[in-house]
């Protein structure tokens, strides 16, 4: 995995605006692999700046995000698909009908994953994932494991995660206890990813990807099979890796 340490927040959300700038430069249409949660959402206002300069294009743009609660309602703010349209998706031009959260109103939540994995694979995987870390380790909500499922599919979250997302919620009792997730071997099929990292809370999990040997018990570390991987991290969440 080749490693970008930077300053702060900020630094770290414009190299990785930079890369995702290069991604969508080169190749209008594009398959852009995405993530919800705090560490993008300075990344996100980026690109959407670069939008209204008139410096990106959406128009050919599809996405795949790597997750969603389950079950929740695309409306409930706290959804990932309410992320996504808020952060970025209401504010480019891009055809929301290219855009896809794997869906948290499905009856049939095996399906639902189905559905996701298959639009990938109909994608031609993604050209760039970004990802975040949780503070396990996870990605997505691949939650630390014996055995990873590999493909999309539906995750009962840690009591760490749950404790880490009852930020957003009103009581930590409202925070969904379960989701849908790509699965490591669906992040595998994306040609380029990047792992956004900032803080001290972020510092272990930084630490057991990056200098211990791989293992689903840090889901993170199990991306170190993928020929093109950057992960950039401020120095607070780099410091226990010096
Ligand atoms: P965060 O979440 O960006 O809100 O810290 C990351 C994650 O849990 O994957």
């Amino acid at each position: 995995m080749k490693v970008i340490v930077v300053k702060d927040y900020n630094e770290m959300s414009a190299v990785a605006t930079d890369i995702m700038y290069d991604v969508i430069s080169n190749k209008p249409d594009c398959v852009l692999g995405l993530a919800t949660g705090s560490t993008p959402e300075g990344m996100y206002a980026n690109l959407v700046d670069l939008y209204r300069a008139g410096k990106l294009d959406f128009s050919k743009v599809s996405s795949v995000n790597l997750d969603e609660y389950y079950p929740i309602s695309p409306d409930n703010d706290q959804s990932y698909r309410y992320f996504m349209n808020t952060h970025l998706f209401d504010h480019i031009n891009i055809d929301k009908a290219k855009t896809h959260v794997p869906d948290g109103m499905a009856t049939d939540a095996d399906a639902a994953c189905k559905a996701h994995e298959d639009t990938i694979d109909a994608l031609g995987g993604m050209d760039i994932q970004v990802l975040g870390i949780g503070q396990n380790g996870h990605i997505g909500f691949n939650e630390p494991c014996d055995e990873p499922v590999p493909f999309t599919h539906q995750e009962q979250l840690t009591e760490s995660t749950i404790k880490a997302n009852a930020r957003f919620f009103e009581s930590i009792d409202d925070v969904p206890t379960r989701a849908l997730t790509m699965g490591i071997q669906s992040i595998l099929k994306a040609r380029k990813i990047i792992i956004l990292a900032s803080g001290k809370s972020k510092a272990e999990a930084i630490k057991a990807t990056l200098k211990d040997e791989p293992t689903p018990r840090c889901p993170a570390s199990l991306l170190y099979a993928h020929p093109d991987v950057t992960v950039i991290c401020d120095e607070d969440a780099y410091s226990l890796c010096k």
